[in-house]
């Protein structure tokens, strides 16, 4: 299949588009590269040695995106393109609503205009809110407590409905749980912009000695040691899931709604020691406050993930660790124009 990847560039797009490749499929990728670098495709492309096709656009352009469908006939979209920091999305909940939701809009639009009728959606463990149990499946209650999230939900509704209302489209809405590691060539990987807001980003500046310390966010939470739980998932089983839900896109499912995640969930004290034993020393770290927001356990059933689409995550614990250390030495400063 052509499939058209909005938001390509970026951390989970670059390790999809290396999975679409390898499995055959043709990659067109729209990024206005506002969170990534250019760099980061070409990678991409030398990982995979195939081309991939990219435009520089912002998907809310929609005479750029018009353009794109017309001198390409594309069969499925994969939709990365937006912005992902809860505390940014906070301070700029406007421009949050606007890139996230507006952008998904316009993009439903050209694709209906085109007659593209196939969509896989970046959706989040974020729209279970805090769970009132674990692990969680997809029929859970749905909230959010911070503008990011409401974005992810609203888009769920606004999918929900035009399934609702045109039964030819085929919808998959991924919820993705913690994706960290990268690819174990060490030419892709999670590049954020200034100090990283998430727990695994951050622990690998601190083994590479950018970082003094690891921030622990409270250790009073009713976990097996007290620290936050989350199901974290390679990033390239992650990757691997949205090829299987493209090619599930192409036996018509209508909407389908997943969870994507291993199933087992781990502390930040267990994270610690997992990057601890990968660097081969103690990762330093400092109990503190817990952050607004945070949930105590977070953590999926697979189940319904591996029945519909055959998907199971296969990497431990141990690679994400050694991927995400490899990337952060190969590319100390992240990707370097
Ligand atoms: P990322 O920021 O690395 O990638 C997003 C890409 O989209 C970037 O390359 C950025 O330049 C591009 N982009 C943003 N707005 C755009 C626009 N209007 N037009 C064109 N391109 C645009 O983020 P990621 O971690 O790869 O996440 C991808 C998607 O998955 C996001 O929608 C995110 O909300 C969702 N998600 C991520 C996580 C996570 O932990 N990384 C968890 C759950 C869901
Ligand atoms: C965060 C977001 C969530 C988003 C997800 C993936 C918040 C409140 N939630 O989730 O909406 O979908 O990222 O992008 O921001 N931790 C530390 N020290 C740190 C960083 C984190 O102890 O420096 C702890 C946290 O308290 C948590 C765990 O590590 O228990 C994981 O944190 P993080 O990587 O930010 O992911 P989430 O909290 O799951």
């Amino acid at each position: 299949m052509n499939i058209l990847v909005t938001g390509g560039a970026g951390y989970i797009g670059t390790h999809t588009m290396v999975k679409l490749l390898e499995n055959n499929h043709t990659v067109v990728c729209v990024d206005d590269l506002s969170n990534s670098k250019y760099i980061a495709v070409e990678r991409v492309e030398k990982i995979t040695g195939k081309k991939v096709k990219f435009y520089q656009n912002d998907i809310r352009d929609r005479e750029a995106l018009r353009k794109v469908f017309s001198e390409n006939k594309i069969d499925a979209v994969i939709n990365f393109a937006g912005f992902k920091a809860v505390g940014e999305s906070c301070a700029k909940p406007i421009e949050y609503y606007d890139n996230n939701i507006y952008g998904m809009l316009v993009l439903l639009e050209v694709m209906r205009e085109f007659g593209v009728k196939n969509i896989v959606f970046s959706s989040s463990a974020t729209v279970y809110g805090n769970p009132h149990k674990v692990p969680i499946t997809e029929d859970f209650p749905l909230s959010t407590s911070n503008p990011y999230g409401s974005t992810k939900l609203f888009i769920e509704y606004i999918l929900k409905d035009l399934y609702a209302s045109d039964k030819s489209f085929n919808i998959a809405i991924l919820r993705y749980f913690n994706p960290i590691g990268a690819h174990p060539s060490g030419l892709i990987g999670e590049d954020p912009n200034g100090i990283p807001n998430n727990l695994c980003p951050y622990i690998t500046k601190v083994c590479v000695g950018k970082l003094p310390h690891v921030n622990v966010f409270g250790n009073d939470y009713p976990t097996h040691d007290g620290t936050g739980v989350r199901d974290y998932i390679h990033v390239e089983d992650l990757a691997e899931g949205h090829v299987l839900a493209v090619n599930k896109l192409a036996d018509n499912p209508g909407l389908i709604i997943v969870n994507l995640g291993t199933g087992t969930g781990y502390s930040v004290l267990d994270m610690i020691k997992a990057f601890s034993k990968a660097l081969g020393k103690e990762v330093p770290y400092k109990i503190g406050a817990h952050r607004p927001g945070d949930i105590p356990t977070c953590y999926a059933d697979p189940t319904y993930a591996e029945n519909l689409l055959g998907f199971k995550a296969k990497k431990s614990l141990e690679d994400m660790c050694k991927d995400a250390l490899n990337w952060q030495l190969k590319n100390p400063d992240g990707y370097v124009e």
